[in-house]
């Protein structure tokens, strides 16, 4: 496959895990990862998928694997990322690309609604960085990207469970950085905006929900998976050497609307 050799975005040869790697967002990251070189275990709760997506990877010429993951087990996320360590000898990256989108006024959410987005979207990005960490902190090098969302900084209605448990995810982000800094441990997120996904039918398909959400990003347009590549790739390489804790929006403008 063609590498790309620009040393700020160089990723070549990382040990990337991608979490949700067979999911709508997580999927064109793998497959960017790979192309630039890194070798790139697909996690994902739907194993089947994530097999027959390393598969593709590994047709174009890329080292990948496939591991399953359930990110809510804190002996799954260390077994998932033991696959890598397994495989390549060690973890450079993670990508934590899962989650569950769960909308329903407060007053109606279903617990289960709550209790499955903190499960997942919280207490499953808490799991599987510390999995990572774990591994990382000893070897004094690592970077971890949580995708979170706008939800984390914005308040939308009806998004009780959902905002609360990225909210979350995101200061889980500072406090991680904190914490790991000093072991060259870099803890980061990436909070796209509503992208056409299959997480985000619910509101594509509604052309009530649908024109509500267009009508608050400023660009007047929808994500798409790739404008979070250039932001991905950045924070895995050495470019992003000196970047912690921060949670990068790349939402057209969503949060400043
Ligand atoms: N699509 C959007 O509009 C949007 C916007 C902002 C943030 N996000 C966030 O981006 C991330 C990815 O979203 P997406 O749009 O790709 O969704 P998706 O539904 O297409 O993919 C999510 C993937 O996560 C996996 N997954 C679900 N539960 C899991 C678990 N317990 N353990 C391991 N894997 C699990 C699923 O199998 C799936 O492959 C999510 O955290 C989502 O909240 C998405």
């Amino acid at each position: 496959m063609p590498h790309h050799h620009d040393p700020l975005f160089a990723i070549a040869g990382q040990n990337i895990l991608v979490a949700g790697g067979a999911g709508g967002l997580g999927w064109p990251i793998a497959q960017e990862l790979a192309q630039r070189g890194a070798n790139v275990a697909i996690a994902d709760l739907n194993e089947a998928k994530a097999a027959s997506c390393a598969e593709a990877l590994r047709r174009l010429g890329a080292q990948a694997l496939a591991t399953g993951l359930n990110v809510t087990s804190r002996a799954s996320c260390a077994a998932a990322c033991q696959h890598v360590v397994a495989a390549w000898g060690r973890l450079d990256g993670l990508v934590n690309a899962s989650g569950i989108y769960r909308v329903g006024a407060a007053l109606d959410l279903a617990d289960q609604d709550w209790q499955n987005s903190i499960d997942i979207n919280l207490t499953g990005s808490f799991q599987l960085a510390r999995a990572a960490g774990a591994l990382m902190v000893p070897q004094k090098s690592g970077s971890i990207i949580t995708i979170t969302s706008v939800s984390s900084h914005v308040a939308n209605q009806n998004y009780a469970a959902y905002a609360a448990s990225k909210a979350g995810a995101a200061h889980l982000t500072r406090v991680l950085a904190l914490e790991w800094a000093a072991a060259g441990v870099r803890v980061n997120a990436i909070g796209p905006a509503v992208t056409p996904t299959p997480l985000a039918a619910p509101i594509i398909d509604n052309p009530t929900t649908r024109d509500a959400a267009f009508a608050k990003i400023p660009m007047q347009r929808f994500g798409t998976p790739d404008d979070l590549l250039a932001s991905v790739v950045f924070l895995l390489a050495d470019g992003a050497k000196f970047l912690t804790g921060q949670i990068i929006y790349v939402d057209g403008g969503r949060t400043i609307s």
